[in-house]
């Protein structure tokens, strides 16, 4: 779904993708933070920034959110609750939080703890775990984290290549909920090379994700501008960067409005904006109201 605004006296069309913001697995984390605010909490900790955005995270701070690096430095600060984020954490997390006692809000996206109880199952069951994503990702890390067993995380197609060399017997195959789908079907496809005992393969790309994804590969397709608005650690952004880039070659990365330089800039024709899963709708619209007033 693509909302389209065209304006009189305008050359210009701006497209804003449906599907551009948060997630439904964000909102939820995020929301729940603020209802722990509202409640009247104190000593909320999240694990991690609850999400990659720097705004948001500002304004947790700002009301007295603060943010644990490592689950050991609770042992020195003293949290009065932890929140898991949205991507998950390894199981080790939360036997440490147990062993302490420590409160925790478990805001895990339910799509991402299905693929902990997946690796969780299918590696107590003798399977080499083979995780699609970026091993440096803290979502693949919480997935790694619920393996009975060994696993490969694999980013890229060499690494395909060098897995299937490999003498496993079983494999159980996932995927990082925020991967490129074509890019999971092709290193799928290398998997294929090879006979295993038993393979299963589980695509658990987040449709989020997907729509996300494909939306914005089809306003680039059109636009002579792109805008891609998300954190700059934010994994999803930078995929919806690269997809975009790749259809249109006058594709910008920002955070916010202010990263947009406006005097150097000069927007015709179609003008596409998108964004990640954590950017909030006021940056959005904040966007797309200046490049349509602006220009
Ligand atoms: Fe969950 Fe999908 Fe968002 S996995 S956190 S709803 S991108």
């Amino acid at each position: 779904m693509i909302y389209t605004e065209s304006f009189d006296g305008t050359d210009m069309e701006v497209k804003v993708a449906k599907s551009a913001g948060f997630c439904f697995g964000v909102k939820r984390a995020v929301d729940k933070v603020y209802e722990l605010i509202e409640e009247g909490r104190t000593g909320i900790y999240t694990l991690g920034p609850i999400i990659h955005n720097e705004e948001v995270v500002r304004d947790l701070e700002e009301k007295g959110v603060q943010v644990l690096s490592d689950i050991t430095e609770a042992d020195v600060k003293k949290p009065d609750v932890v929140v898991i984020r949205s991507h998950g954490v390894p199981k080790s997390v939360y036997d440490f939080m147990k062993e302490r006692n420590i409160e925790y809000l478990d805001v895990t996206c339910p799509f991402v703890k299905k693929i902990h109880r997946i690796v969780q199952k299918e590696s107590a069951e003798g399977k080499h775990i083979v995780i699609i994503g970026n091993a440096r990702h803290p979502e693949v890390q919480g997935i790694c984290g619920w393996c009975e067993g060994p696993y490969t995380v694999i980013e890229k197609s060499e690494e395909a290549e060098e897995f299937i060399k490999q003498n496993y017997d079983s494999i159980c195959v996932v995927s990082q909920t925020t991967f490129n789908f074509i890019k999971f079907e092709e290193y799928v496809e290398i998997l294929m090379k090879k006979s295993y005992h038993c393979r299963v393969v589980i695509n658990t790309i987040c449709n989020a994700t997907e729509e996300r994804q494909s939306e914005a590969e089809k306003i680039a397709k059109s636009a002579d501008t792109m805008i891609v608005i998300g954190g700059k650690n934010s994994s999803n952004t930078q995929k919806l960067f690269e997809i975009c880039s790749k259809y249109c070659s006058n594709t910008y990365y920002i955070q916010t409005l202010n990263d947009l330089e406006f005097e150097t800039l000069k927007f015709t024709g179609c003008v596409g904006i998108t964004a990640g899963a954590s950017t909030p709708n006021n940056i959005i619209e904040e966007v797309s109201k200046h490049v349509r007033n602006e220009f």
